[in-house]
Order: C-alpha cells, then sequence, then structure tokens
C-alpha cells in the first residue's frame, strides 16, 4: 500500500542511510490544530464590530495617510472605584489594564502577543500544550519521521554548504523537543555532522525549555572557560545545546541552519477590515459589561504602513475581492532577520507551517483543549495562530537581502516530505513493527503527515481520501545563494 514512485525523490538508500531503523512512533488520536476536516474557521465577527464614523475618508486604498490616530470615542471606561469581586484571570486584569491606561482599544496583534507569551501569564509560558492532554498536536508529535526527515533536509544542505566544520543548527520555538531530538536520533549515525553541530533553541517558555532539556538527553557540564560557565550537551548526539530568547542572541558568524516548524503561525497578525471609508484595523476594547469586544478604529493605525506594504507586493485584483486582511510585521521583520543571518553567515533556513502562497484575510483562530474557541474566550487559555502569509516572507525576504538570498517554494509538506522519502522510511518502520498496533499507530502518523488528497504516494481505494496536514501545510526554503537550490525545492 505504501509502495509507489516518487517523482522527485531522493532515492531510497539516501533516506534510510541517513536513519536508523529505530522505532518509537509517537501515538496520537488527537487533532492537529487544523482537524482534518475543518478549514479554519472565518471568525465572521463583523457584527460585533462598532464602526466609528471617520472623517478621513480618503484612502479606498490600503496607503497609509500621515494622520494616525484612534478613535476613542464610546470606548468603555471602567468605573474608577469599582471594588466589586472579579473572577478576571491574572491575564485579562492585565489585558484590561493596558487597554484602561492607554486609553484605548490595542491592535489584535498586541493582544495575541500577551495572549500567547507575556511573561507571567501566556498560554505557552507555564504548561506543556502539546498533545493528547493537552491544546493540539503538531506534526513531530505526530511522527517521529518528521524530525528525521527535517534532519534528512539539513544534512543535504551541509552538504550543499561544502561541508563546515561548524554549523549553528537553530529551531525557532522547539514546544517539546521532539522534532530535533528526532532530527539528532535519525542522525546520530553520521557522527561527521552531528559532531560538529551546536543547537541553538529559541524559545521563550521556561517549561517548555526544561521539557526540551529533558527530551534532548541533556546534561549540564562544567565548561573550563574564564567564568567556570556551565555548558549543557544533549546526550543523543553528544551535541551543546543552548537556549535564547530571540534569533538575535544566537552568535553570529558560523554557517547556520534555521528551522521553523509551526513559529511563524504563533507570531502576531494585525487585522484590517475594509471600511466605506478605506481600511480600518480591528482593535480590541472593554465592552459596558466588561467582556472584551472588537471595534474598528476610526482613522489610520500604525500598522496601516505594514498593510500598504502587504498590498504594494499584491495584485490589485487579489486585494479587490477581500474584505479582511491580516498583516504580521513581526513576521517580516523575522524573515530579514534570517536572510541577514544566513546572508553573511551562510546557510538556510527551512520554513513549515500552515498558511497560503497569498494575501491572507480573516485567519485567526483559537483553539483549546482540540476545539475551536472564540478568540476573545477566557484568553491565555486558548492558543492563537494564524495563517501564515509564504507570500510575504518570500516579498520580505527578497525586500531585504538583495542579491544574495534565495527563495524556494512553498511546496506542500506532503511533496516535502515524500521527495525526502518517508515512504521508503515508513516500509523500513513497519518491518520492525512488532505488533499490529505499533503498525497500525505508524500507518496513522504517516496518514496524518502527508494525507489530504493531494499525498503523492496514496494507492489506497480511489473512494478514500487520505486524511491529514500534507496540504494544509506548506515548506519554505530561504537560503543563501552560494549553497544552491536546496532539496528538494529544484
Ligand atoms: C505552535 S508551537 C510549535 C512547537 C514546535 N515547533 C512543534 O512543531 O511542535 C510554538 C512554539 O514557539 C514558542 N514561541 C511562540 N512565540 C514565541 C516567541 N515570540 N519567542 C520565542 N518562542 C516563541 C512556543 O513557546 C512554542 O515552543
Amino acid at each position: 500500500m505504501l509502495r509507489g514512485a516518487l517523482k522527485l525523490a531522493t532515492s531510497r538508500s539516501l533516506c534510510n542511510s541517513f536513519l536508523r531503523p529505530l522505532l518509537s512512533p509517537h501515538s496520537s488520536s488527537t487533532f492537529s490544530r487544523f482537524s482534518s476536516s475543518s478549514s479554519p474557521p472565518s471568525q465572521n465577527l463583523a457584527g460585533n464590530f462598532v464602526e466609528h464614523a471617520a472623517e478621513d475618508a480618503s484612502s479606498q486604498n490600503c496607503s497609509p495617510t500621515s494622520t494616525i490616530s484612534i478613535d476613542r470615542s464610546g470606548l468603555y471606561n471602567p468605573p474608577e472605584h469599582s471594588h466589586g469581586p472579579s473572577s478576571d484571570s491574572k491575564l485579562v486584569k492585565h489585558l484590561k489594564s493596558i487597554i484602561k491606561f492607554r486609553g484605548g482599544p490595542i491592535s489584535v496583534a498586541e493582544y495575541m502577543e500577551e495572549v500567547l507569551t507575556n511573561p507571567k501569564a501566556g498560554f505557552y509560558i507555564n504548561r506543556d500544550v502539546f498533545g493528547a492532554e493537552g491544546d493540539f498536536i503538531t506534526s513531530p508529535e505526530v511522527s517521529q519521521m518528521f524530525g528525521e526527515m527535517v534532519g534528512i533536509w539539513a544534512m543535504c544542505l551541509w552538504e550543499q554548504m561544502g561541508r563546515p566544520n561548524k554549523v549553528n543548527l537553530v529551531e525557532l520555538g522547539p514546544g517539546r523537543g521532539t522534532l530535533m531530538a528526532d532530527l539528532l536520533r535519525g542522525a546520530s549515525k553520521f557522527k561527521n555532522f552531528t559532531e560538529l553541530l551546536h543547537i541553538h533553541l529559541v524559545e521563550c517558555s521556561p517549561i517548555l525549555k526544561e521539557l526540551q532539556h529533558r527530551n534532548l538527553k541533556c546534561v549540564d557540564e562544567d565548561y573550563n572557560s574564564p567564568n567556570n560557565e556551565k555548558r549543557t550537551i544533549s546526550t543523543i548526539g553528544g551535541t551543546p545545546v543552548s537556549w535564547h530568547a530571540t534569533l538575535e542572541q544566537v552568535p553570529s558568524g558560523v554557517p547556520t541552519i534555521i528551522i521553523a516548524h509551526e513559529f511563524y503561525d504563533a507570531l502576531p497578525v494585525h487585522q484590517f477590515q475594509r471600511a466605506s471609508v478605506g481600511w480600518r484595523e480591528k482593535m480590541i476594547d472593554v465592552a459596558e459589561d466588561s467582556t472584551f469586544r472588537f471595534v474598528l478604529s476610526s482613522t489610520p493605525t500604525p500598522a496601516s504602513v505594514f498593510l500598504a506594504k502587504r498590498c504594494k507586493w499584491a495584485a490589485k485584483e487579489e486585494i479587490d475581492e477581500l474584505n479582511q486582511i491580516e498583516v504580521s510585521p513581526r513576521a517580516m521583520e523575522l524573515t530579514e532577520s534570517i536572510c541577514k543571518r544566513i546572508g553573511s553567515d551562510g546557510g538556510g533556513a527551512l520554513i513549515i507551517d500552515y498558511g497560503l502562497d497569498g494575501v491572507v484575510s480573516d485567519s485567526l483562530q483559537a483553539i483549546r483543549k482540540h476545539k475551536f474557541v472564540h478568540i476573545l474566550s477566557e484568553p491565555g487559555t486558548a492558543d492563537l495562530s494564524a495563517y501564515v502569509d509564504f507570500a510575504s516572507i518570500r516579498h520580505s525576504a527578497q525586500e531585504a537581502s538583495g542579491e544574495n538570498i534565495s527563495v524556494h517554494g512553498p511546496i506542500t509538506q506532503s511533496q516535502f516530505l515524500g521527495s525526502l522519502g518517508i515512504n521508503f522510511r515508513v516500509e523500513t518502520l513497519l518491518e520492525n513493527c512488532t505488533t499490529d498496533e505499533q503498525a497500525e499507530l505508524l500507518q496513522a502518523g504517516y496518514w496524518r503527515l502527508v494525507g489530504e488528497g493531494e499525498a503523492p504516494f496514496w494507492e489506497g481505494p480511489k473512494d478514500k481520501v487520505p486524511i491529514g496536514m500534507g496540504t494544509r501545510y506548506l515548506a519554505m526554503a530561504i537560503v543563501n545563494k552560494n549553497q544552491g537550490t536546496p532539496i528538494p525545492f529544484q
């Protein structure tokens, strides 16, 4: 059933020789952030909007005007001396106090950032949110094969880089550290690769850092340095591991491979809505009854500059069709940082996420315990994520880096994994299964990763469409041009 020719495939030997035939499929009966049957819910909150009468009728397009202000009329002002009992969580209180002291509503991007990464009460900060017991599941948690395939990609890029004798392998937002652990386990036979790596994990969550430390089987060693620092080694690959709050903090001057799996979708987005007077930003305010509500800014906001930039990169017809647009200045900035780093140090970046190769309209979604919930419901208890605008990443990269960077893709996750040989890998693993249950779990994980109609090797019954993340998740590579075209983006 899993046989089949891979049109773009690297050879069976490439895949299987890179990987030990270990078998520990991560079991999963939970749902990814896009359940197989549902598109992300259009939040369709237009009914909740308060559209303030705007004097500035100048902008039907998305060019920012020189005047930037927020209409504060009609906003809720909490009573000065309210001592009534409040069941608001810490984060809700914090959000309300920002709105109160700012004297006006906050952008969806600011709300999203606080909800996800507020250092005290953000969604990611104090808990493990992954898997059946958590809120959602991601590809590395579905099957070990995901991290193994990303490992093959990284080793191929290293070859293309001319096998430098030092490489910074950076992962942005590593979650539980599962992808990196599977990557190292899969590559551990290739000591000449693993021994030259220094792993840098960019993570904001203290609890997830601990999990990453544990899952990478790290030990802390005294280090013979002038300051008697400790250094951390992953015993899976014998590889040093360091943690950082941002990509900028990762030491530079060494060829670098960057992996960003489901990281961009957690970056804050601004949401704009077409109004009678032009594009206006959706903001979040506190209503009379003390709940959060959406309002529309009556004049252009600072983020309108990024909307204008995004619109400039799109065809007029693409914009004309939309009544809502999301833009992520943070995604643009991150792409610029990635390009700067690999432009100067060599190497490349792999971005895998769900998204579109075009302007994203209204995709922001909240997921709690594997179910979609309202974005404004109990902030901090649900994940917030938005479709990644891959076209915007491409344009940001091209704008940032001029001549020495090339951008490849996006291609579907199914094409990416298929071309790297996942079907050969699953066959090898199946041969090592000792029980039917193991084999079923492995196959289910495989279909979750590559399925959804366009899997290149679907040989199952015609009336059954494979279900999974294969086409909704896209892969894009940004590389230093000296590296040529990365596998499998030829
Ligand atoms: C959706 S999870 C993806 C986890 C992992 N890549 C996976 O696929 O399982 C997002 C990850 O990024 C981290 N994260 C989110 N925003 C961040 C930020 N601004 N800075 C650093 N880490 C962040 C989260 O703590 C989490 O580890």
